[in-house]
């Protein structure tokens, strides 16, 4: 607690100084006064009067706690309180009354001194006002983006059992009465196959975006040799599919949780190894390094590269740059993967070339520490 009472005097002021000092006083856009203990404004500005609207003698003989609002006097006589045992107040927030029957906020700090107080006050209505309005934002986004997320997990959660009743009958079909039907027959029946795959699929991706939208991710330490390794092997088909060469560094430990990173992964080694032209096979490069209090982590390749324009937008939900003959997805992937970045405090970006080939970037920072409890290392 400050003190501000000393037994030195008060600085002596040059009397030009003192015409400065008034001036300057009556100019203030903020409230500034000498109070007395006694209840009763000493000395006080002009904006008293101009901007809560009472005429200077009310100011003056009126006892000044009746301008605050009846609810605040009890916390305003405490803070005078303090004021007259040496302590300074900052940032006292009190409503105050005008003329007029309207309410200000008002902002007051204060000084002691030997027979008054010291005290400015500033209008901070509007700034409350705005810092309200900024919550209720902020609580009715979280709501809609809490209701959505529910939407979304409801929705594909429970469009999977019609699904599967569907894919079963038409693979039904397929097997014990494909052959009673012609060849346009058997093409409209594969197709409503190939459908209902691409929706499983995108069933299966959208529920696993609302699973990694709502989960906190309990990181660990993550060794990510092993764990390329193991979503090298889960990709393995289309690996031998596309005739695909892994080029894997030696990789650090990350702090992380597993099976998002490990989704993540797939989907950008995955995509390396998907999106690559026709004249030849995929070379993917995927590189790791520990930065100070993080990682960065790189799926690189030299496939058929995203021109500048889409760089930013191939990350948003169901995106996808090309028709489903040239390239199978569901264009979840990326936006799966951001959402794994943000949701360890990191981000994801991409650079790429047309023709060339892209990188793909994940930056991790590591857990915030605890205050209080030693750090792992
Ligand atoms: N390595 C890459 N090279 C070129 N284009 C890419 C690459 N990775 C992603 N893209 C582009 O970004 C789009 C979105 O990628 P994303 O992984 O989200 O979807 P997808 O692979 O099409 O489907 P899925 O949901 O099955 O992953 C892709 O459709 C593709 O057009
Ligand atoms: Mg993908």
């Amino acid at each position: 607690m400050e003190r501000l009472h000393t037994d030195a005097a008060p600085p002596t002021v040059a009397p030009q100084a003192i015409g400065h000092l008034t001036r300057l006083f009556a100019m203030s856009p903020d409230l500034l006064a000498a109070a007395g203990f006694d209840g009763l404004l000493k000395h006080f500005n002009d904006a008293w009067e101009h901007q809560l609207g009472w005429s200077r003698e009310e100011l003056e003989t009126r006892p000044y706690l009746e301008i605050v609002h009846p609810e605040d006097r009890a916390d305003t006589e405490r803070e005078i309180a303090r004021l007259a045992a040496g302590e300074t107040v900052t940032e006292y927030v009190c409503r105050v009354l005008c003329a007029d029957g309207s309410l200000r906020w008002m902002a007051w700090s204060g000084g002691p001194g030997d027979e008054a107080f010291y005290i400015v006050g500033r209008d901070v209505s509007d700034r409350l006002a705005m810092e309200h309005e900024l919550a209720q934002r902020a609580e009715r986004l979280q709501d809609t983006n809490a209701e959505l997320q529910d939407f979304a997990y409801t929705a594909s959660h429970d469009l999977s059992e019609p699904l599967r009743m569907v894919a079963s009958f038409l693979s039904l079909l397929d097997r014990r009465s494909a052959e009673q039907l012609d060849e346009a027959g058997r093409d409209y029946l594969r197709q409503a196959l190939d459908g209902a795959g691409r929706m499983r699929h995108l069933i299966d991706d959208l529920l696993l975006y609302s699973r990694v939208a709502n989960e906190e991710p309990r990181r660990e330490q993550v060794d990510l040799n092993a764990l390329v390794a193991e979503v090298l092997q889960v990709l393995g088909p289309s690996i031998a599919a596309e005739r695909a060469t892994i080029d894997v560094g030696r990789l650090p430990t990350l702090e992380a949780e597993p099976v998002q990173l490990a989704q993540l992964l797939q989907n950008l080694i995955g995509n390396a190894v998907k999106f690559h032209g026709a004249d030849r096979p995929p070379t993917v490069r995927v590189t790791a390094r520990r930065t100070i209090g993080g990682g960065v982590l790189t799926v690189a390749d030299d496939g058929i590269g995203i021109a500048d324009a889409d760089q930013e937008r191939i990350f948003a939900m169901f995106t996808r740059l090309h028709g489903h003959d040239r390239f199978a997805g569901t264009g979840i992937g990326l936006a799966i993967c951001r959402r794994i970045a943000e949701r360890h405090g990191g981000r994801i970006y991409v650079e790429s070339s047309v023709g060339r080939g892209s990188a793909f970037h994940v930056l991790l920072p590591d857990a915030p520490a605890v205050p209080g409890t030693p750090r792992q290392v």
